[in-house]
């Protein structure tokens, strides 16, 4: 495995990679070298064959509170826009294993959405979400005004975004920002998430990959694109050897073995 100084990455399940942000002085804020780290430690479990789903976490106390506002404080407009400033963060968006964002702390600003840019957010009882931005004098620029007013529409991202306060893990998931808060044990988050991710796993990797781009399409494209897209890529399936074996598996009452081609 790699060293990385902000990062971790383990593997708690053969076919699981674990990336754990670690940069507690800062609460794992994210700063450029950070962010660096994680893209290159996402894109190398994404290219493994041997892994079905990626896991991502920070600490108890923080997944990440934000952009590093330190990086950030005496930024120049110019420096910004010609060097691109935060347009490598959506790399993860882009990913074609299945990102599950296992969230206990603090998940503010660029922490908030860089969870948001996962594909499932599990949340501890302790997650606190918030674009907090306009309170320091700008505005979410990881994508948080626009996936948020996705999740929970326009009136309560609004809100949030104007005036910066956070919301629990309970309002998270009644609002449909998480799809469930776990228990509230140390660990317990990323224990779910691992399981989650270890069930993805033992599924066809080209139907769970089909499966993820229909569902993205329906925030990418309009519904009759998106129906499209969604019945080009059910048919693509049956090109695929794991369509005939699952089929066959149910018809013959056993459990089926995918072999991802
Ligand atoms: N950037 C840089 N450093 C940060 C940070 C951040 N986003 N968040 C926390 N830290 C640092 C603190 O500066 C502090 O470092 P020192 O010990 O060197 O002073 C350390 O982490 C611990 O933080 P606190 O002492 O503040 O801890 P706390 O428990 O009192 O408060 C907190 C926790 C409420 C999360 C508070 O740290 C906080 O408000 N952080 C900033 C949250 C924020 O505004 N995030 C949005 C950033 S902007 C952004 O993300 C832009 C975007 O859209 C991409």
């Amino acid at each position: 495995a790699k060293e990385y100084q902000f990062i971790l990455t383990s593997r708690p399940d053969p076919a699981v990679g674990l990336v754990t942000l670690n940069r507690p002085k800062a609460l794992n804020a994210l700063s450029s070298p950070l962010f660096n780290e994680l893209n290159e430690a996402l894109a190398d479990f994404d290219a493994d064959d041997s892994i079905g789903a990626i896991v991502l976490t920070g600490s108890e106390r923080a997944f990440a509170a934000g952009a590093d506002i330190k990086e950030m404080k005496d930024k120049q407009f110019s420096d910004a826009y010609k060097n691109r400033f935060l347009e490598n963060w959506s790399a993860l968006t882009r990913l074609r294993k299945p990102v599950i964002a296992a969230v206990s702390g603090y998940a503010l600003g660029g922490g908030c959405e860089l969870a948001l840019m996962a594909d499932i957010i599990l949340a501890s009882p302790t997650a606190t979400f918030g674009q907090p931005e306009i309170t320091i004098g700008t505005i979410p620029g990881g994508g948080g005004s626009q996936r948020l007013a996705h999740a929970i529409g326009k009136s309560r991202t609004m809100e949030l975004v104007l005036t910066g306060r956070t919301f629990s893990a309970q309002e998270a998931e009644r609002w449909g920002v998480v799809s469930r808060v776990v228990g509230a044990g140390e660990g317990e988050v990323v224990k779910e998430a691992v399981e989650l991710g270890r069930s993805i796993a033992g599924k066809s990797q080209i139907a769970v990959q089909a499966a993820k781009e229909a569902v993205n399409a329906a925030f990418e494209q309009n519904l009759a694109e998106g129906l499209r897209t969604e019945r080009r890529l059910f048919h693509m399936t049956f090109a695929t050897q794991d369509q005939k074996e699952g089929m066959a598996a149910f018809a013959e009452k056993r459990k089926p073995t995918f072999t991802h081609v």
